[in-house]
């Protein structure tokens, strides 16, 4: 049976920097991904980057193309009843800076890295299951071309996403789920058209919210409000060009180029978190621990953040047999998992359109509607916005 230090469960970026991050410790893992590896290269999600999850990579040398092809911003625009209000995160908040650059491009990046530094990768592997994570001798089981493979871990890092096998592997009863589904969707849509703006825009609209989203000179993202229960069937592309051009129009004329949808769908928004992080020797990191709501792309974050604490912390274990930070893993990861939800969700509120059927909807809308002149009136209120929104340091 093959052997390892570190069994990692997901080629997603929680899994692939984890495995990165281990290697430069001196730390063995092998990571088992289910897809193959044209897919989760092409799979379009994310693409935001904070400046700490940058400079981590900076510091770790798996920035080289990110750095060529992202696009560092400084500032994001915020759009109420037709005006614009700018917040310039970078000038608020440090000189800290973010970068667009598309998750598939990152994970491609951290897959032809590891690769080429002869790291372990087995694509396509079917049905990978969890033993003994309770024990001293986990392992790791999966089918690979019609073939069994297991693999003797000391520890496993459960990196497989919401959907993934490594939350499911913990007896029932042992993590405490909290789980929020917001009354709020996304209509997501990819268009091969050049981005009609510079900076990422939020707007808040009668109609609902609509973000403009960047992503290459050629190709941009947008996000329309909907209702969770909203078929993408409803959403031909005429009617998303039209809800977009009417949900982010400014009372400056301001002017939306149209193109050819490459990719729409709909996703639902929730608040999801499990405690604690870690069961015995499986450790859980990203979206298999939590998922916030998109609204301030901080769930890549979060993943590279996970697995940065996980990484320090096998490490210490592994190569010093100091067992403190591996215990403190999870109260370390959950204080900031839980400033990041309460951002998001707050965020969430603050841009949306509040559903018809809320309670004292009016009242909500008023409050809302002081948040939103507070936010663009007080240096102070954008400054907190900006640190939350560029990742605070400290948490
Ligand atoms: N066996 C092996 N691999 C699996 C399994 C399984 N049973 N289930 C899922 N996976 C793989 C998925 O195919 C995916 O490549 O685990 C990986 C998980 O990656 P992500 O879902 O990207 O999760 P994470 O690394 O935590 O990154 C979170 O990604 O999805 C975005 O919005 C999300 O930005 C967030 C970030």
């Amino acid at each position: 049976m093959a052997r390892t230090c570190v069994g990692i469960v997901g080629a997603g970026p929680a899994g692939l920097v984890l495995a990165h991050l281990l290697a430069d410790h001196g730390v063995e893992c092998v990571v088992l991904e289910q897809k193959s590896r044209a897919y989760v290269e092409k799979r379009v999600r994310a693409g935001l980057l904070e400046h700490r999850t940058v400079a981590l990579l900076d510091e770790r040398g798996l920035a080289e193309r990110l750095r060529a092809e992202g696009q560092v911003h400084r500032g994001v625009e915020l759009r109420f009843a037709g005006e614009r209000h700018r917040i310039p995160y970078t000038e608020l908040y440090g000189g800290r800076e973010m970068v667009v650059y598309a998750q598939q491009e990152l994970v491609a990046d951290l897959i032809g890295l590891w690769l080429a530094r002869g790291g372990e990768l087995a694509f396509e592997a079917e049905d990978v299951s969890l033993h003994g994570i309770d024990g001293e001798r986990p392992e790791l089981r999966w089918r690979a071309a019609g073939r069994d493979e297991r693999l003797a871990c000391e520890f496993v890092a459960g990196c497989d996403g919401y959907h993934g096998v490594s939350r499911g592997a913990v007896p029932d009863g042992v993590l405490r789920v909290h789980e929020l589904a917001l009354p709020f969707a996304w209509v997501g849509v990819l268009a091969a058209v050049a981005p009609s703006t510079e900076e990422i825009i939020y707007a808040h609209h009668a109609d609902g919210f609509a973000g403009h989203m960047l992503r290459s000179a050629a190709v941009s993202r947008f996000y329309l409000q909907t209702t969770p229960d909203d078929p993408i069937e409803r959403w031909p592309d005429g009617r998303i060009w039209e809800e977009l051009a009417r949900r982010l129009a400014t009372r400056d004329g301001w002017k939306l180029r149209e193109g050819p949808v490459l990719e729409k769908n709909v996703t639902d928004m929730r608040s999801f978190v499990v405690e604690p992080m870690q069961f015995g020797r499986l450790f859980l990191a990203g979206d298999a621990a939590h998922i916030v709501p998109p609204t301030g792309a901080k769930g890549l974050n979060l993943a590279v953040a996970d697995a940065r604490v996980l990484a320090d912390a096998l490490a210490a274990r592994v190569r010093r047999n100091d067992p403190a930070p591996l215990e403190a893993y999870s109260a370390t990861c959950l204080r900031r998992v839980w400033r990041v939800q309460e951002f998001s969700s707050w965020m969430t509120w603050l841009i949306h359109r509040l559903p018809a059927e809320l309670p004292d909807r009016e009242l909500r809308e008023r409050l809302q509607r002081a948040q939103l002149e507070y936010l663009f009136a007080s240096r102070a209120a954008m400054a907190s916005f900006a640190e939350n929104y560029v990742g605070i340091e400290g948490f």
